[in-house]
């Protein structure tokens, strides 16, 4: 090959030998698959050093032109993407794979939710749409502690992969907890894992494929829905009243749509703050067992109880190997831990142990020991108590400020039909119906003006199936004093709400 090299050039060497053979392959002159000269030959025809032609393959190699083969040479690659490529609105042009084959539901988050976003907090909000209780109760300063004592104590063992099932000391002790609430489970049948979410994808990846049926409560919590559809399943609501999911409307969709998997928060249900009932909660076990559907329980705050008569789980019901339990101390610890767990018993245990390893190996040996102390030494269930003290209040407060600024004899308003709700029994969630079928989604922009969020309804219905007219309040995460504030700006919005939607309504 022979290559002009203009030696009085201020263009390095390998610069000038790139720069020809790169227009010589978009001209064609070099067409794809052509062995280019051994750098060394090359290097003896044009009488440069090899290093600096092995510099200007690089060049070449490193922008897609050529490619090398070990003991063969370096080719010519054909030019240019094989793809068109795909723009997206910032102007950046990728990868044809890069685009789903089909919707799948993971497309990012709409600004309308905006709690729902992991944005910096904006310092004047006052966002009820979290999942939590309050951040600022989080026990920092014992953990930070907890966390140096498992070092000092554990050492190495506490940074390497541990026991891919979950740290056996702290499967005991959650056996120890879960008996306290009437379950019965051996710590050889606990998996755990990074957040209960991850227990929720692990049993609907091993347990279902895409296109099946999963029957879940209708609305429920949107996590599950996201993970669901990412998992390209067919979700279909089971329509709850005040007591939970109508079980007595299941068998029909059982039979109707041949689900393999029912799931389910029979506890605090998020979003709507319901319990199913006791008679339910056997209803189900026993239709689940004689279509042989799994149920995959979510009892994400069952603890958490302010009043009324604490009701046996779904697992606790369970003859054996037909509930699978999943839960989590993300909502009465922390959720930065990251540990939640499952149990089940049968064969699918073992299955469930090797799809996390193929996941993610193991959930964090550190924090486990961590958790493991913490819990032990009995803060665990004073945290307990104390949050459901704390919690009750704030959950009356806000039932009396909403009372007061969103009902239709409240000072601040005057609705034509009222806000509807069904004051929850525990955990951390009000869900209201709007009046006269206002959209929470038009009322969100509105509420974020007069500084509070809230997370809109339809989050938590399957698709197109409703939602727009209720919101979810968080009454956990804040004072009764933020509370009243909030909801009094809520109220504020909701009018400016209905004077736009109904122009002669008198809101005087
Ligand atoms: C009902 C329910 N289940 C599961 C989860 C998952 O929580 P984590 O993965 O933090 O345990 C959440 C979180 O908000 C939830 O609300």
């Amino acid at each position: 090959m022979r290559i002009p090299l203009d030696r009085q050039s201020k263009l390095p060497l390998y610069k000038q030998i790139d720069a020809y053979i790169r227009a010589s392959i978009q001209s064609g002159s070099l067409p794809p698959d052509t062995r280019l000269p051994a750098a060394r030959q090359l290097a003896a025809d044009l009488g440069v050093n090899r290093i600096t032609v092995e510099n200007a393959y690089a060049e070449l190699e490193a922008d897609g032109l050529v490619y090398s083969r070990v003991g063969s040479g370096t080719y010519v690659l054909p030019p240019g993407p094989l793809q068109p490529l795909l723009q997206d609105a910032q102007g950046g042009s990728w990868p044809q794979w890069q685009q789903p084959a089909s919707p799948d539901g993971l497309e990012p988050w709409k600004t309308a939710a905006v709690g729902m976003l992991p944005t910096s907090p904006d310092a004047g909000l006052l966002d009820f749409s979290g999942g939590i209780g309050d951040h600022r109760r989080f026990p920092v300063e014992d953990f930070r502690k907890v966390i140096q004592s498992v070092l000092r104590d554990d050492g190495a063992a506490s940074l390497g992969y541990g026991d891919y099932r979950g740290y056996a000391p702290l499967r005991v002790t959650i056996a120890h907890v879960l008996a306290s609430q009437g379950i019965q489970a051996r710590p050889d049948n606990i998996l755990i894992t990074a957040g209960s979410q991850q227990a929720l994808t692990l049993v609907a990846q091993l347990l279902l494929q895409p296109g099946d049926t999963v029957l879940v409560e209708n609305p429920t919590y949107s996590g599950a829905l996201e993970l669901f559809r990412a998992l390209r399943l067919r979700v279909v609501g089971i329509p709850m009243d005040e007591r939970g999911m109508q079980v007595d409307g299941l068998e029909a969709l059982l039979r109707e749509f041949q689900p393999k998997m029912i799931y389910t928060i029979p506890n605090f249900h998020n979003p709507t703050g319901a319990c199913l009932s006791g008679q339910r909660r056997r209803q189900l076990v026993a239709l689940a067992d004689r279509y042989n559907i799994p149920v995959l329980e979510d009892d994400y705050v069952g603890d958490l109880r302010y009043e009324g008569r604490a009701l046996p789980a779904l697992k606790a019901l369970d003859p054996g190997g037909r509930v699978v339990y999943v839960s989590t101390f993300s909502k009465m610890l922390m959720p930065g831990l990251r540990v939640g767990f499952l149990v089940v018993e049968g064969p699918v245990y073992d299955r469930l142990v090797r799809l996390k390893h193929a996941s993610d190996l193991a959930t964090s040996s550190l924090v486990q020991r961590a958790l493991q102390a913490y819990v032990t030494v009995g803060r665990y269930q004073a945290h307990l108590r104390r949050s459901a003290q704390l919690y009750r209040r704030r959950r009356d407060a806000m039932l009396l400020a909403i009372h007061r600024d969103l009902m239709p004899e409240g000072a601040g308003l005057s609705l034509p039909a009222e806000v509807r709700l069904h004051p929850p029994q525990g955990g951390f969630f009000i869900w209201l119906r709007l009046p006269g079928g206002l959209s929470s989604e038009e009322l969100l922009p509105l509420a974020c003006q007069e500084g509070m969020a809230f997370a809109p309804g339809g989050l938590f219905f399957p698709e197109g199936a409703g939602g727009c007219d209720c919101l979810r309040l968080n009454f956990a995460a804040h004072s009764p004093q933020e509370i009243e504030e909030g909801i009094r700006r809520l109220g504020r919005a909701l009018k400016r709400l209905e004077s736009c939607k109904r122009p002669n309504f008198d809101d005087t």
